[in-house]
């Protein structure tokens, strides 16, 4: 062979192994890029755990209820692990997510439901996770066909997210030839034919929704979820009242705490059915707003802490109105 020819040969040969080898280099670095990389997927799967993060610490901050925040959490683990599973092809439960929850007006019901709606949002069991709060009479109609067709509309709202019918025990009153009855039929159906888009909780006293679900055989094993909602002790509630006047960018002063913590005591001992809770705090507070702005409104020399404190006198005393509530929740 020619001096030539062996060289061009030999030539030939290296310049292949490092092309190939360039190429290896290549490929190595891009894999490297991609793995560094988050694809969307990933990046989606962080915001939303954030987004989770921060409704699992709004529910954190909500006092007391610490069963109700142990099962919501409960429901997001399962929920998450369910969907890990399924990455790996192995078998999981349908998940049916249709809720009882029981306790007293101003338990932090409606709260937790829209706090879960949105949890159940961002872990893609529901598309929008939005809350749709009705009553008996907002899906109860008064002549043949009319509820069908109050419930259907109701329905439609909810779509993507929950449909949450408070005292939902009331569409058992009237008996078998209530319309109540189809309204509960209606929405059976709706379950069924939904269940990836629509879940359905049911909420009201503990005792009536007891007497409402023996009624009615087949709808306990529809609801397989049952959160109760035990009434706050007056450290809670005064715990609650805190936190909303402050959330406000309000104070109370000594003697209004003094108040507030003799009457819900009070309250709690006197009043035993329909005490309305934190809602009972919030509408108290509500009205000592507008009556420490009646109190400063013809000042003309006033303060940043005057703006912010609430007295004694912004609470009591009661007017005719709140002594006619105390009467009410004394019967
Ligand atoms: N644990 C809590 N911590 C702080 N605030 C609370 C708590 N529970 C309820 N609240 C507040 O009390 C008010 C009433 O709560 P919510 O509407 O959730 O009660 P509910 O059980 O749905 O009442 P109802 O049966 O009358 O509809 C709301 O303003 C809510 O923010
Ligand atoms: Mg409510």
């Amino acid at each position: 062979m020619k001096q030539t020819t062996r060289f061009s040969l030999t030539y030939s040969l290296e310049n292949k192994k490092l092309k190939q080898s360039r190429e290896v280099r290549k490929e190595t670095v891009t894999k490297t890029i991609q793995a560094m990389e988050p694809n969307k997927e990933t990046l989606y799967a962080t915001e939303s755990g954030k987004n989770i993060q921060q409704l699992v610490s709004e529910l954190d901050q909500l006092v007391g209820l610490n069963k109700v925040k142990e099962l919501v959490k409960e429901i997001h683990a399962y929920v998450e692990i369910c969907r890990r599973r399924e990455q790996f092809r192995l078998k999981t439960e349908s998940l049916v997510l249709h809720m009882i929850f029981k306790g007293n007006p101003g338990t932090g019901k409606t709260t937790v439901a829209r706090i879960l709606g949105k949890m159940l949002a961002e872990l893609k069991v529901l598309p929008k996770g939005h809350l749709i709060e009705v009553e008996r009479a907002d899906i109860v109609g008064e002549y043949i066909g009319h509820t069908a067709q109050k419930c259907r509309e109701q329905i439609k709202k909810a779509m993507g997210g929950i449909l949450f019918i408070d005292e939902a025990y009331s569409l058992a009153r009237g008996g078998e030839k209530d319309f109540g009855k189809e309204a509960i039929d209606t929405l059976v159906k709706a379950m069924e034919d939904h269940k990836n888009n629509l879940i359905v909780i049911l909420a009201g006293y503990e005792r009536e929704m007891e007497k409402f679900l023996r009624t009615n055989p087949g709808l306990r094993s529809r609801f397989p979820i049952h959160l109760q909602f035990p009434d706050y002790s007056c450290e809670e509630l005064l715990e609650i009242a805190h936190k909303m006047v402050a959330e406000r960018q309000y104070q109370l002063s000594i003697g209004a705490k003094e108040f507030l913590s003799e009457y819900l005591r009070e309250q709690l001992k006197t009043s035993k059915t329909n005490f309305s809770n934190a809602r009972l705090v919030r509408n108290l507070i509500e009205k000592a707003i507008r009556r420490q702005a009646l109190r400063l409104v013809n000042r003309h020399l006033y303060s940043r802490e005057e703006l912010m404190l609430l007295t004694r006198e912004d609470f009591s005393p009661l007017d005719q109105e709140d002594s006619e509530l105390k009467l009410w929740q004394h019967n």
